[in-house]
């Protein structure tokens, strides 16, 4: 069988990363995936910044369009981010042409991510995201294939790695809010623009997304409440854990009786509790099902080489030749989220 050949729109943190990973664990992903892995082209913002990329016999493409619309290309990975252009002109372009999309993209997908599974439906490709949601915890694929045969009632965790790594260090360190934001931003933790992870946004794509698996309802950012972590200070951390308690940004998305809510804010939890345990830039989400005990996932929910591993698996499945329903089920069937953002209480 002839290899899947490969476009990567974007070598940032997490492209430079999908590029080497590919070519390191080459033998590996061929054994897997029945079919050989291969960087066929790439196209970055500035083509002369100094990576230490081994890029000899990959194509540079003039623009992600371009690259998305190459006849040499199977699969477009998208890892630029931004909820909008030039992002979705590329991927509607690869999955109208019957191309795979492999994307990280949460923010795109929690704005358009139901036009974009329409295309891949209708024109054959795959359409997968692992990345977007928990880097390399395979929780897109749990939700959608591992518990297909499981009612939701709850699904809830920590899913923004920047903040949690933020208030980890400002309890144990008392570090203030600036400084470890900074490490965050130098660790590759953080999104381009940070006020998305602190503010409480990326937690609520990730969560719309997940909704959305859970419950069968259309991803919708604008159904999430949000809350974000900007104005906590050492000093609430240490008068929540006077009372026993720990702070985390938790994303919410529950089934009520009057409709699917889903919210972001800050959240004291008993020291003692699981989600209390997870520290530093670990993510954890934890699914209630009907009839069996809560699932629980945990583990590393930023950073390049964790969003890669991710990334590399979405490959994978799309050389194996798996296409699964982008959103666990057709498009036409996905219920509408009609409500409007929750006041809190
Ligand atoms: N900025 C995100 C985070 C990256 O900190 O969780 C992973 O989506």
């Amino acid at each position: 069988v002839a290899p899947l050949r490969v476009g990567i729109a974007g070598l940032g943190t997490v492209g430079a990363e999908v590029v080497r990973l590919i070519e390191e664990q080459s033998r590996m992903l061929a054994e897997r995936s029945g079919r050989g892995v291969r960087v066929v082209a790439v196209t970055a913002r500035s083509k002369a910044k100094k990576r230490s990329l081994d890029l000899r016999g990959i194509n540079w493409a003039k623009s992600p369009l371009d690259l998305a619309s190459d006849a040499n290309v199977d699969c477009f990975v998208e890892l630029m981010g931004g909820s909008g252009e030039p992002a979705l002109s590329a991927i509607e372009a690869a999955l109208k042409s019957g191309k795979s999309v492999v994307t990280a993209n949460k923010a795109l997908i929690a704005k358009h991510g139901v036009r974009l599974a329409k295309a891949a439906e209708k024109h054959g490709g795959a359409f997968n995201y692992e990345a977007a949601v928990g880097a390399a915890i395979p929780v897109i694929k749990t939700l959608r294939e591992g518990l297909a045969g499981t009612g939701v009632n709850r699904v809830y965790g920590i899913l923004n790695g920047t903040c949690n790594y933020i208030l980890t260090r400002m309890e144990q360190e008392g570090l203030s809010f600036a400084e470890c934001l900074k490490d965050a931003q130098r660790l590759g933790y953080a999104e381009a623009n940070p006020s998305f992870d602190v503010d409480g946004h990326d937690t609520a794509q990730k969560l719309a997304i997940l909704a959305s698996l859970a419950f069968g309802t259309k991803v919708a950012q604008s159904a999430v409440y949000v809350e974000g972590i900007s104005s906590i200070a050492p000093e609430d951390l240490r008068a929540a854990e006077e009372l026993g308690y720990r702070v985390k940004l938790l994303g919410v998305a529950v089934r009520t009786a009057k409709g699917i809510e889903q919210r972001v804010h800050p959240t004291m939890v008993p020291k003692s509790s699981a989600i209390a345990q997870v520290m530093g830039v670990t993510n954890a989400v934890t699914v209630d099902g009907e009839g069996i005990p809560p699932i629980t996932l945990v583990g590393p929910g930023a950073g390049g080489a964790a969003t890669a591993s991710a990334v590399v698996a979405d490959i994978a499945d799309v050389a194996r030749g798996i296409r699964a329903k982008p959103f666990g089920r057709p498009v036409e069937r996905l219920r509408d989220t009609t409500k409007a953002p929750m006041e809190r209480h």
